[in-house]
Order: structure tokens, then sequence, then C-alpha cells
């Protein structure tokens, strides 16, 4: 009922002038988490699977998690697999009901990457299934794609125009700054840039890196174009900590449920802040 394509809530998001996070679940508790607080702050919501997860559970289990949830959602849920370069994986996601994928091929020279994100689009199109593409080459670890900061560089504006028509993708993720990981230093974002590219495109853009980023800086991304914000480290952290915590108020306690149900508390609370600060908190109508 609420499991929607990421390109229907991104361009509702555009238009609204907020931006929905896309969270990097780990299991099915987490995405239970995720969901409940989209349902207590009404707001659409993005779940999103790096390739190690989809590795690690299958294909099946996923979408069947996240369809499940969302069937039985009052707010409309996404399903996203995040930087993926393997087309193979690419094409088992979208067979198996992803409603959105990321090609990143931004390694890649600028003639390569159009072309290997074609393929995708051509692939995605017939399933109706959403596409992100990125330009620029965003600094940290995701997954198994490892950008050196001498490596990173950030999107140029002329190409992402460029870019997106020559591929048809519909959801773009330049790299202006952020980077994935935690900060080494204070987080250094280009906003002109990002309004630049924003005002010579007309379609959805995404932000990679947001664990890190300040309120304001989250607001900035915003103001000047952004409508999707991903989130996986602070999620883990949250996962990791809130386990922690409970053992240690809590020694004597063997009932694995109930640190489970104390970890999605936590991550509840967590994504509630975020979907505040989005701007995403009462953005759909209950039963959408
Ligand atoms: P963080 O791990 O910095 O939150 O970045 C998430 C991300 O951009 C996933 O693609």
């Amino acid at each position: 009922m609420a499991y929607v394509n990421v390109k229907e809530i991104l361009l509702k998001a555009k238009e609204g002038n907020y931006a929905v996070g896309a969270f990097n679940i780990v299991d099915y508790s987490t995405v239970r988490a995720v969901i409940q607080a989209a349902e207590r702050g009404n707001s659409p919501v993005i779940i999103q699977t790096s390739v190690k997860t989809v590795n690690y559970y299958g294909y099946t289990p996923i979408v069947n998690w996240v369809k499940h949830l969302a069937d039985n959602a009052e707010v409309p849920v996404a399903l996203h697999l995040d930087h993926c370069k393997d087309l193979e994986v690419i094409r088992r996601c979208i067979e198996a009901g992803w409603s959105s994928v990321m090609i990143d091929a931004s390694l890649s020279p600028f003639e390569e990457n159009v072309r290997i994100t074609r393929e995708v689009v051509d692939m995605a199109k017939k399933y109706n299934v959403t596409v992100e593409g990125e330009l620029g080459a965003i600094v940290g670890v995701e997954d198994d794609i490892f950008v050196d900061e001498d490596e990173s560089y950030l999107a140029d504006p002329e190409s992402c125009v460029r870019y997106i028509e020559a591929t048809g993708i519909d959801v773009l993720a330049p790299a202006i700054g952020t980077a994935h990981g935690l900060y080494k230093k204070k987080p250094n974002l280009n906003f002109d840039l990002l309004k630049n590219i924003a005002e010579r495109t007309n379609i959805p853009i995404a932000i990679h890196g947001g664990t890190g980023l300040t309120e304001e800086m989250f607001k900035k991304c915003i103001e000047n174009g952004a409508c999707k914000i991903n989130i996986s480290t602070d999620l883990k952290h949250v996962f990791r900590t809130s386990i922690e915590a409970f053992y240690k108020e809590n020694p004597g306690e063997y009932e694995p449920l109930k640190v489970l149900a104390h970890m999605e508390k936590g991550i509840e609370n967590l994504i509630t802040s975020y979907i505040n600060v989005f701007g995403s908190a009462e953005k759909t109508e209950k039963g959408v």
C-alpha cells in the first residue's frame, strides 16, 4: 500500500523545499525503527541498503521486510540500493523489487561513467525503478568503494548537466565537499556549487555523508537544492551504543528481545531528530 518509488517521494520534496532522509539499515529491527520514526513524524522515508547488507541477507528477505512493513505503514516508504558498481547486483535488486538503485561509476572517466549509468537506466526503466548517479568523487569509505582525499574531487556543474542529459538518471549525487564516515576535520561544504548545480538541473539532488553535518549545514543544503540526505554511520553508532548502554544498565538480563527493543527505540529517536531537521515531518497525508 505505502511502498513507493523514490522518485515520487523526492519530486514532492523538491517542490516542497524539504529533504527526505535515506537511512542505511543493518537488519529487520533497524528497518522497523526507521519506519516507526517516519510514522511518528508522518514523514516519507527511504530505507537504504549497502551492497554488503544485501550480500549478507540476500535479496528476497530484505524486500520482504521492507514491503511487509511498508504495506502496514501509513507513510510512503521506498527501498534504495546505495553505492553499487556491480551491474549484476543492481540487476538482481531491480528484479527482486527495490524501488531505486544507485550506480556509482564516479571513479571512471566521464564518458565511461555515462555509458555504465545509461546501461543501468535502460535496465531500471522497464521496472519503473528510480536511478541515482554520482558525479565527482566523495571522499571516505562506503562499502567497498574507497576514495582517498587526493582522489576526491567536486562535481562540475556543466558536466552534471551533460551527465543527466546523456543518461536519463532520476536523482543526481554531486560531490560538494561532504565525506562518508566520520569527519576528520570540520566539513567544508561548497553551498555555492550545490546552488549552481541545482539551478542548472531539474532533477532531485542527493547529499551523501550526512553523519557529522550540523543542523545549520543540513538546512543550507536544503535551501540550496538538496532533497535526499544519506545517513549511515550515525545509525550504526546508535545501534552499538544503545546495545552497550542496555547491558551496562542491565548486566543480568539475558532476554535478547529486550536488547533489540532498546536498540530500536534509540534508532527511532535518532531518525526522528533527522526527520525534524530535514523538514519532512507532517509532509504526507496518512494513508498515502
Ligand atoms: P555517512 O556514513 O557519513 O552518514 O554517509 C552515508 C552515505 O552517504 C551513504 O551513501
